[in-house]
């Protein structure tokens, strides 16, 4: 197969998607990338080209990375995963009206386009965790414990563009992020960035039923294929606090194979929303070392194939990413 990745400059030397890209390299497929953020993009002729049997997206939100996909699907080529979708989750005010509107267990949010709109919110949705909407990985991301407190950080909201407000929901501290690609589900425990703890270790551990259900269901509420999930566990229950398109895939084992395996299934399947797939197996976490052990013994380092129209891609295996 032949297919395109988008890759931002912030992941030029990032695991993922690097290594997924030589696994597809190696097993004889040809990945033409290209940086959308560091190119000149002939928008009128980038995709008329249409060699490509799928596009894949892995940038920031908040790039051009997402207009060229976009640009590409409304030319009727497959995109990974579907585009519409993507912009779903990328603007996490849009995210928390389509999830609470389907049922899914996101606290209530408020959106400003100006930080000092904030004001408004009434002093009982206190303690506030107010975040910019096109945010990743933990990006000026703030506890706020009252309307005084808000007022000392508007200077610091000023430019971070449209911004979201949700009540804290009490948490031990960790964060549970789901992982799921080619039908099965992964959990990994790992730090939140408000309660910054550095005996804390990253790590994979069993997923409950429950959570899995609602991790299951986020991706038919959004229709994505590749996705994660970063869930609290609240006095009430787990709530959904996030959802990445392409995230890190950090701790699933064999992650580079098991991503690339999904991308030439949905390639192959023409894209589209996750939404009539079946709902995802939870991978049993004893797994995790044989194939953990796996991966690390079997590194990918062959060539990569760059079309003349990207930038020179200096890829590498380095780790680095949070999302
Ligand atoms: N409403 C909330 N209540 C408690 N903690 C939250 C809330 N929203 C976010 N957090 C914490 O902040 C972290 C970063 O927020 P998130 O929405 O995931 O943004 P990012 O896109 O930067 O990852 C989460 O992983 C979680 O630990
Ligand atoms: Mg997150």
């Amino acid at each position: 197969m032949r297919l395109c990745f988008l890759v931002e400059e912030h992941y030029r030397h990032d695991g993922m998607p690097n290594e997924v890209i030589g696994q597809l390299t190696a097993w004889g497929h040809r990945v033409d990338v290209l940086r959308p953020g560091g190119s000149l993009l002939r928008m009128t002729e980038v995709v008329a080209e249409g060699a490509h049997d799928a596009w894949v997206l892995k940038t920031v939100s908040g790039g051009p990375g997402l207009t060229l996909l976009e640009a590409a699907a409304a030319t009727g080529l497959t995109t990974v995963n579907d585009a519409r979708s993507i912009r779903g989750v990328r603007d996490k005010a849009l995210a928390a009206a389509i999830g609470r509107g389907r049922g899914l267990p996101l606290p209530p949010t408020y959106a400003v386009a100006r930080p000092e709109l904030l004001r408004e919110i009434p002093a009982a949705e206190y303690p506030l965790v107010v975040k910019p909407a096109d945010g990743s990985s933990g990006r000026a991301v703030h506890l706020v414990s009252s309307p005084g407190r808000l007022e000392t950080l508007l200077p610091v909201l000023a430019g971070e563009g449209m911004l979201i407000a949700q009540p804290y929901v009490p948490n031990s501290g960790t964060d549970i992020k789901v992982y799921a690609v080619g039908g099965e589900l992964f959990a990994t425990e790992r730090c939140s960035p408000l309660h910054p703890d550095p005996s804390v270790r990253e790590r994979r551990v069993p997923l409950s039923s429950e959570v899995a259900a609602i991790a299951a269901q986020v991706g038919a509420v959004y229709g994505l294929d590749l996705y994660g999930v970063d869930v609290l566990l609240g006095p009430d229950g787990p709530v959904v606090v996030d959802v990445n398109d392409f995230p890190s895939f950090r701790q699933v084992p064999d992650a580079a194979a098991r991503v690339a395996r999904a991308v030439l299934g949905l390639a192959r399947a023409g894209g589209g929303p996750a939404t009539a797939a079946p709902v995802p197996a939870v991978a049993p976490v004893a797994q995790a070392p044989a194939a953990a052990t796996t991966m690390a013994a079997a590194p990918v380092s062959l060539p990569l194939s760059i079309p003349a129209q990207s930038s020179p891609a200096q890829i590498s295996a380095a780790a680095g990413d949070t999302v």
